[in-house]
């Protein structure tokens, strides 16, 4: 087990790189599934989700080799079709690889990822899509079973812009026999970066980045080469760390157009936000202003840059009120933060948080990777010392955080837990 440490007090100045979207590369590596042969993408982030898919499909018979940030996938004429409980109880993004190995294979067995600590995340839109697709769905042994000797096109019509369910969909979709038509689509630019590898291997979509999204069945697709998109959450992790510790950073690789809502809110912060030319700059003078968020689907204000505005509210002048409608289990993080010294109520979907003029360090634990990305960042403005634990959660989706972090200026360090007696 390890830990970061973190000294308050910094003030982050300089750049930062953004590296390729987790949420954009996991699923980039399932739909490779959908080709045999070789393909190959790049900007591919070095953090634990990306090292566990690359297990997954190791395990379903693929060859998966790792050189600076490129990552080849050469994918056998008949892969494996069953996804392990080990690996998806790891990391539920596993569950990306159901399309894609149905619509290859006829057949995937993906074991039921359970809770997680930021819900309960059901699964009925992607067993419900794939029904209409033809499949046959069951559960069996904690297994997602789903089989289809060819899948059909169909209309889809989802009750949420879920982003899982619509990838899976996708990518079950471009292999069937026939047109099939997403309606309520999610529209997140790892959804638009998803189609346009797919494109790439010669899938047919229409309506791309809209939430209505026609795909024409193809009968094969080919290995293809692609670029991952800059994570935009990661990105805007450092925007808010910019701002929180009224600090001056340039975020390199990062979309400002992927980020406005929450840019926008930066700015009624009272940062002073400036795009560049290959990313954007934040500036923060002074005490931040109190902001009320409300997340939703993109382009809403992100559920995953939630954590981060709610410790910049802790600190803030003023009020705010955080509304959560897309994970109804995120609060968990708010118990870590009020041990910080935050003052925070939440009731239903709803957070108020009442900025202090200070917080102050103490042991916390990252229940998840933005909680844990959202704690370190609190720390940085405690008074004394924080210890965030359980920082494999961030190691999930940060690249080289502590070292970044240092780069700026912080005082920050990763430990190694001594192991406890009981
Ligand atoms: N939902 C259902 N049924 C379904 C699918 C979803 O009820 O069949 C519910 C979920 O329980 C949740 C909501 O719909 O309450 C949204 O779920 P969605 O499917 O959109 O999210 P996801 O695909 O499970 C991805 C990201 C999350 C990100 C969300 C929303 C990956 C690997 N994960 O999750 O990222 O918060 O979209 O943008 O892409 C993170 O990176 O820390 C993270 C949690």
């Amino acid at each position: 087990m390890e830990r970061f440490v973190v000294a308050g007090g910094a003030r982050l100045a300089g750049e930062v790189r953004v590296t390729g979207a987790k949420n954009s590369v996991l699923k980039l590596m399932a739909a490779a599934l959908l080709a045999e042969g070789t393909s190959r993408l790049t900007a591919v982030p070095d953090i634990l989700d990306v090292a566990i898919m690359a297990e997954l499909l190791s395990r379903l018979g693929c060859t998966v080799v790792r050189a600076g940030d490129t990552v080849q996938i050469t994918v056998p004429e008949r892969p494996g079709h069953e996804a392990d409980y080990d690996l998806v109880r790891r990391m539920r993004a596993s569950i990306a690889v159901l399309g894609p190995l149905v619509a290859r294979c006829g057949e995937a067995k993906v074991a039921l990822p359970g809770g997680d600590a930021i819900g309960s995340r059901g699964l009925d839109m992607h067993v419900a899509g794939l029904t209409r697709l033809g499949a046959t769905v069951t559960s069996e042994h904690g297994y997602l079973i789903a089989r289809a000797p060819r899948l059909t096109g169909a209309s889809v019509w989802l009750d949420f812009p879920s982003v899982g369910a619509t990838e899976n969909l996708l990518m079950a979709a471009v292999l069937a026999k026939g047109t099939t038509t997403i309606d309520n689509a999610a529209r997140e630019p790892d959804i638009v970066d998803l189609c346009q590898f797919l494109q790439s291997m010669g899938a047919r979509i229409g309506g791309v980045g809209t939430s209505t999204l026609e795909i024409d069945g193809v009968e094969g697709l080919h290995p293809a080469e692609h670029r991952t998109l800059p994570d935009r959450i990661v990105a805007g992790t450092w925007a808010v760390a910019a701002v929180l510790t009224r600090g001056e950073v340039f975020v390199r690789g990062g979309r400002a157009e992927h980020l406005e809502v929450a840019l926008d809110k930066l700015v009624q912060a009272g940062a002073v936000v400036t795009p560049g030319v290959d990313g954007f700059g934040v500036r923060m003078e002074g005490r931040p202003r109190a902001v009320d968020v409300v997340t939703l689907p993109y382009p809403g204000f992100p559920t995953d840059l939630q954590p981060m505005v709610l410790s910049l509210n802790a600190v803030a002048e003023g009020t705010a009120m955080v509304t959560e409608n897309v994970f109804e289990a995120r609060w968990m993080f708010v118990n870590e933060l009020t041990r910080l010294g935050a003052d925070v109520r939440t009731d239903g979907h709803h957070a108020v948080v009442r900025g202090r003029e200070r917080l102050s360090g103490a042991p916390v634990r990252a229940h998840d990777i933005r909680a844990g990305a959202a704690l370190v960042l609190a720390g940085l403005v405690a008074e004394g010392t924080t210890e965030v634990h359980d920082v494999a959660h961030i190691d999930r989706g940060y690249e080289g955080f502590v070292d970044k972090l240092v780069a700026l200026g912080a005082d920050v360090r990763r430990e190694v837990v001594p192991d406890e007696p009981f």
